[in-house]
């Protein structure tokens, strides 16, 4: 048996605890202390938004040093759920950054969008693993990322499926001999759907996704197809890719998740079940493995993998997503900013399904200096928020 004890010492820190990702993050924690013994996985510290019902019932359990709620205002009910547990309650946007840069090995950033950002960069600087789930603040904020990620001693593990199966197929060493990388989509509930059946889709059709059960916001960017779009703009970041090395292939059972082309005709590809805790299992313990409670692949059960093209012209948010990543300078920050809105104003019913990808587009277009590269984390805040200003007033044009 592998010696697996400094990997099971390792203290983690769960950003975004009671989210889908969150969840899934303790289930594993909580399935490895099942299977290797109570004390393994200690955890320092679990962030949360709003939720302080879910955040506290998972301190509870968890055990965590710290306790921190993002929303400032529910810091006393928060305080008032952890009486007498010994673990110490924050809050505010700062205490939540504060959250990633106290000791641990690994700061798991499962916060949704772009306000991952300034905790992933806390978590950067400090020079712990990060494992990465969250893939706005790559898009929203690449070369300063980039660039804090070459000064840190941090190693970044991606937990995002089709990232995660890119790290464990891709040897950097062959980086040149590589002629292509495919990120595989499901295609999303709409996969089939006609242009005019999708202009009436609602929130809850989009966010039923038919492999993977997520979050509110990336469930509809994957009806949308911006899912994949972002993660094209996330793997040319992360593993130095060119847009030209950058593919995607329809796949709807989601077992294959990447698949990586070398020069001399081979193509090496990634396989698992549409599970979260595979990833995160794989980063949690990375270069090691540990047991998860993650469902294995059946293949004769699965019995068929079949592949597509997308369709650009129903899905134009990967479009959009291509252009940007071609483009540069802050466009995929504003892509990425004017989505968020987007799809906000979408689950509130403000705007129509097919408004999304126009709101987008409105804004890349409405944008004067989306072509120039922010050379700081406040320029890129900026254009952060003039995005979002500018995709407000789009979407209260819009509204349905
Ligand atoms: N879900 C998946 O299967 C999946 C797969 C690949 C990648 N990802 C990526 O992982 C990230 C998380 O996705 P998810 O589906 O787990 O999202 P989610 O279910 O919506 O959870 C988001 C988490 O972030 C917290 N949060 C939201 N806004 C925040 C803010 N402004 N400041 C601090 N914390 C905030 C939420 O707290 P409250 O609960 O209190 O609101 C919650 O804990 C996203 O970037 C997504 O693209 C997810």
């Amino acid at each position: 048996m592998p010696d697996l004890t400094p990997v099971l010492a390792r203290r983690i820190t769960v950003l975004g605890s009671t989210g889908s990702i969150g969840v899934s993050t303790l289930d594993v924690i909580g399935y490895a202390r099942k299977f290797y013994g109570a004390e393994v996985l200690p955890v320092e510290a679990l962030t949360a938004h709003s939720n302080v019902k879910e955040l506290a019932a998972q301190a509870r359990k968890i055990k965590p040093r710290f306790a921190v709620i993002g929303d400032s205002d529910r810091y006393a009910e928060l305080k008032a759920a952890l009486a007498g547990t010994g673990i110490e309650a924050a809050a505010g946007r700062k205490a939540v950054i504060e959250a990633a840069a106290h000791p641990s090995d690994t700061v798991m950033v499962a916060i949704m969008g772009a306000a991952a950002l300034e905790p992933a960069l806390a978590a950067v600087a400090r020079g712990t693993t990060v494992a990465l789930a969250n893939k706005e603040c790559v898009v929203a904020a690449g070369s300063v990322f980039c660039r804090a990620l070459a000064l840190s001693k941090s190693d970044v593990i991606p937990v995002d499926s089709e990232h995660n199966a890119i790290f464990q197929v891709f040897r950097a060493a062959d980086h040149d001999e590589v002629e292509k990388v495919t990120l595989t989509a499901s295609g999303g509930p709409f996969r089939d759907w006609t242009l005019e059946r999708m202009r009436s889709a609602t929130p809850a059709e989009a966010v039923a996704h038919p492999n993977w059960s997520m979050g509110a916001k990336i469930s509809v960017d994957s009806a949308t197809l911006m899912n994949k779009g972002l993660e094209l703009i996330e793997a040319h970041f992360l593993f130095a890719l060119p847009a030209e090395k950058l593919d995607v292939v329809v796949h709807p059972q989601s077992i294959v998740h990447c698949l990586v082309s070398y020069a001399d005709g081979s193509t090496l590809a990634h396989l698992s079940a549409p599970d979260m805790r595979t990833p995160i299992a794989h980063a949690l313990a990375w270069p090691r493995r540990i047991s998860s409670p993650s469902r294995k692949l059946d293949l004769p059960q699965v019995a068929q993998l079949t592949f597509q093209a997308p369709d650009h012209e129903r899905f134009r948010c990967l479009k959009l997503a291509l252009e940007c990543l071609r483009r540069g300078g802050v466009s995929p920050t504003v892509l990425n900013a004017a989505n968020e809105i987007a799809v906000e104003a979408f689950l509130q019913g403000r705007i129509g399904f097919l408004d999304i990808p126009r709101v987008v587009e409105t804004t890349l277009d409405e944008c004067p200096d989306a072509n120039v590269e922010a050379e700081s984390l406040e320029g890129v805040l900026a254009a952060d928020e003039r995005a979002r200003v500018l995709a407000r007033a789009v979407c209260r044009r819009m509204m349905v």
